[in-house]
């Protein structure tokens, strides 16, 4: 058996003085929501964390390849983030849009600078469900139409009408809660009707938004919702073309097209900063949340000027929205990313992980697929190549092992069969190596 040496660090964690994690746990049992979850047979608390790296309360280190659910962008209280919170916390921590202030402006017109086309209004949430969820009534009340179509597989929120348009079962519950939503056709090449060797999928998997648009709705729709990369689902991608053809269909049933890049954006997917350009389109509506705040509870929204006139007839109020700090979070993770060429690391390095993937899969069958753009890397498992049935529990197993061996990863996926990597795109190539090296002590002992 091999045991992977994570790379050097110089941070030393502080001493933890708190309660074990025992006691946590049993206070979570008592005053928590029943309904969350935890990875792991014995439970994990992690109390600090530097950069892409985080430490357990007996002073273990992992190297995060998550990233809290692909929302530690920057890296773990990477220092100039910091510094801009504090400064401001020291200041003045809230206002609302009812007074000017620097930094929503400032933050604003820096997103705005990375968006293509007309794309420069924004509006500042705290959450990605809650930027799905202007984003839907942005459509309706821009086109005056009501359905909308959303893509089985997808993932958007937990909200009432955030859980409409996700569709996995695992997170709808049973009320009523997707009037006007139609689910299309997931274009999934590995597990969908068309695969990776049909070179025209994209075109045919989009079809079925047409499909759609002509006998599930009154033949207008309001709008198309897609991740641009299906994180939840389990790191699909798209064939090429897709989105485009799909495009073409809504804006001629006279819907708009929303873009969630709430795991795709801010440079994780390393060729392109947002996600949809990697389909080569523009949407009329982006929503974006995790990665944009490093983990400060920051989202936004994105539309034209245009659409957004559509709102202005009903007061638009968001008590937290944007509010000094998070503002000034926000900026400076643009900022480290521009400064650490972050978006070219996770190009490298996600190229660097598909390689050693790739002869991973050659030497271990239960890796079905490897897929996925810069850090943002899916490794479905399967109990058969040939069958494709989910390796639900060897996946489970893959998870306890690496974090036994010092690495954390997620999960995704309906059947919870597909390994997911998106650390903090401050990653190295040592840590990269390091991810390869646990990952296949990992297969082979399953
Ligand atoms: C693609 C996508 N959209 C929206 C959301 C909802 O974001 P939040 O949990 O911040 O409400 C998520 C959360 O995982 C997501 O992955």
């Amino acid at each position: 058996m091999k045991t992977p040496s994570l790379p050097p660090t110089e941070h030393q964690p502080r001493q933890y003085a708190g309660p074990t994690a025992a006691e946590v746990l049993a206070l979570r049992k008592q005053y928590l929501n029943p309904g969350i979850f935890l990875y792991y047979k014995q439970p994990l608390m992690v109390v600090e964390g530097a950069m892409q790296y985080v430490w357990d309360e007996t002073g273990r280190r992992y190297l995060d390849g998550i990233g809290g659910i692909v929302t530690v962008s920057v890296g773990h209280c990477h220092p100039h983030v910091v510094a801009a919170a504090n400064r401001q916390n020291e200041i003045y921590q809230h206002s609302t849009t009812l007074y000017l202030h620097p930094n929503v402006a400032q933050f604003a017109e820096k997103l705005a600078g990375k968006m293509p086309g007309d794309l420069k209004a924004c509006y500042f949430v705290n959450s990605g469900s809650e930027a799905n969820d202007l984003a839907l009534l942005m459509a309706r009340a821009y086109t005056q139409n009501y359905d909308v179509i959303s893509l089985r597989n997808a993932y958007h929120g937990g909200g009432a009408s955030t859980m409409g348009v996700t569709a996995h079962s695992s997170w709808k519950y049973n009320v009523p809660h997707s009037f006007g939503v139609h689910h299309a056709l997931a274009p999934y090449p590995y597990r969908g009707l068309f695969g990776y060797d049909d070179p025209d999928a994209g075109r045919k998997y989009a079809e079925d938004v047409k499909q759609l648009i002509d006998y599930a709705t009154p033949g207008k729709v309001a709008g198309f919702i897609a991740e641009s990369i299906q994180g939840v689902g389990g790191f699909v991608e798209f064939p090429q073309g897709y989105l485009q053809h799909a495009y073409e269909y809504v804006r001629a049933a006279g819907g708009v097209c929303i873009a969630d890049e709430v795991q795709t954006g801010f440079g994780r997917t390393g060729t392109h900063f947002w996600g949809f350009e990697t389909q080569g389109v523009i949407p009329d509506i982006v929503t974006m949340a995790k990665g944009i705040g490093n983990g400060c509870p920051l989202a936004a929204v994105v539309t034209t000027h245009q659409i957004a006139q559509s709102l202005v007839g009903k007061v638009h109020f968001n008590t937290f929205g944007g509010n000094p700090v998070v503002s000034a979070i926000g900026k400076a993770v643009l900022e480290v990313i521009e400064k650490e060429n972050l978006q070219v690391n996770a190009h490298q390095l996600g190229l660097h992980l598909q390689a050693g993937l790739a002869k991973l899969k050659e030497k271990h069958q239960v890796i079905g697929d490897v897929r996925g753009r810069g850090l943002m890397v899916g490794i479905e498992l399967v109990k058969d190549r040939t069958t494709k049935a989910p390796a639900s529990g060897e996946c489970a197993q893959v998870l306890e092992t690496a974090r036994d061996l010092g690495l954390l990863i997620g999960k995704g996926g309906l059947w919870g069969q597909t390994i997911r990597i998106a650390p903090p795109m401050c990653l190295t190539q040592a840590d990269a190596d390091f991810v390869l090296e646990v990952l296949d002590e990992s297969f082979t002992r399953l």
